[in-house]
């Protein structure tokens, strides 16, 4: 596992923690809020290197987000010691919670960056902003995880609805208001990773890259690996919505064998953190509790087939 320490020096109070309010710079400009703010960034220069603290100070402005923070943080490049560094590298793309790229731990908490507003962060802890990367994935660089399982997952449970050809198929089949009630909610998933980095029984799983490897040996390599593992709450409620579509439901037994298998449902402790943490209000746990009632039905289907 990678060892964290500290890059900046001189500011620390011992703990690791920087002292938000050293230098003067923390004082109210009137507004009650501060002239700057310190941005500690837990960083990593590539896969499977150590990580490091960096400590960041940032002039404040009313009404920034996370993002906007990382953007003056990479513009400038020099830490609280003035030391030139490489920009901070992160991910984001839709700026308005919808994509997942820009998910991270931030205060501790995860969720996504383009979100946070810096505000309300140094409302609940004053003078300092904590980012690091997602802990349940492999770090790509600094912020940057490589999300690729979660896909892969998806794929697993097989979450969509098949399509034979582009052609006209007439209308589909009708859905009733109630069901469209049900499904909308878990349409919502935006495949960012919180329910994951909250879930106890999600563990991670980093594969180095072998030497003389191409990018496709080890894409399969990280595949094979990815499919003995946890496929997450995220993967078991998109089941559920395609299994209640009512086109989708005709591949419904290959989605809940899927479930059945290894890394399936079975893993699931019902520690229930997964629903506490989705940005998107998804009833996960009711996904699982559905999914739970699926594999039962289909265990005895099996028997009754044999
Ligand atoms: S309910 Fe299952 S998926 Fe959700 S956090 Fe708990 S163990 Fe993970
Ligand atoms: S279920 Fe919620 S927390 Fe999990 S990936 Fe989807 S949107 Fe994110
Ligand atoms: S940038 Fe898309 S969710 Fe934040």
């Amino acid at each position: 596992m990678a060892a964290s320490h500290d890059h900046s020096h001189g500011h620390s109070n011992g703990n690791g923690h920087a002292n938000g309010h050293s230098d003067g710079h923390a004082d109210s400009n009137g507004h009650g809020k501060p002239d700057s703010f310190e941005v500690r960034i837990l960083r990593q220069d590539g896969p499977g290197q150590a990580s490091y603290w960096e400590r960041h100070r940032v002039a404040y402005e009313p009404d920034m987000n996370v993002i906007s923070v990382l953007q003056r943080i990479a513009s400038k490049a020099k830490t609280v010691d003035n030391e030139q560094v490489a920009p901070v590298a992160w991910e984001c793309n839709c700026l308005e919670e919808v994509c997942g790229a820009c998910t991270m731990v931030i205060n501790g908490r995860v969720r996504q960056s383009c979100s946070a507003l810096v505000d309300r962060l140094l409302t609940d802890n004053p003078g300092e902003i904590e980012l690091q990367p997602m802990t349940k994935f492999p770090v790509v660089r600094d912020l940057v995880v490589d999300r690729s399982r979660i896909f892969r997952a998806l794929q697993r449970v097989q979450a969509w609805v098949p399509v034979e050809g582009y052609y006209d198929m007439g209308a589909g089949p009708r859905q009733s208001q109630e069901q469209q009630e049900q499904s909308y909610p878990l349409s919502e998933c935006m495949s960012c990773g919180c329910c994951l980095e909250a879930c106890p029984q999600y563990l991670k799983v980093e594969i180095a890259r072998e030497e003389g490897e191409t990018d496709e040996q080890f894409a399969e390599r990280k595949k094979a690996a990815y499919d003995k593992n946890f496929v997450g709450a995220h993967a078991i409620s998109q089941a559920m919505l395609f299994n209640s579509h009512p086109t989708g439901r005709m591949n419904a037994g290959e989605r809940t064998d899927a479930l059945m298998g290894e890394g399936g449902l079975q893993i699931c402790g019902n520690a229930q953190n997964c629903v506490a943490v989705c940005p998107k209000h998804i009833p996960l746990t009711t996904s699982i509790a559905r999914a739970g009632r699926a594999t039962t039905v289909r265990m005895i289907q099996r028997w009754f087939d044999k």
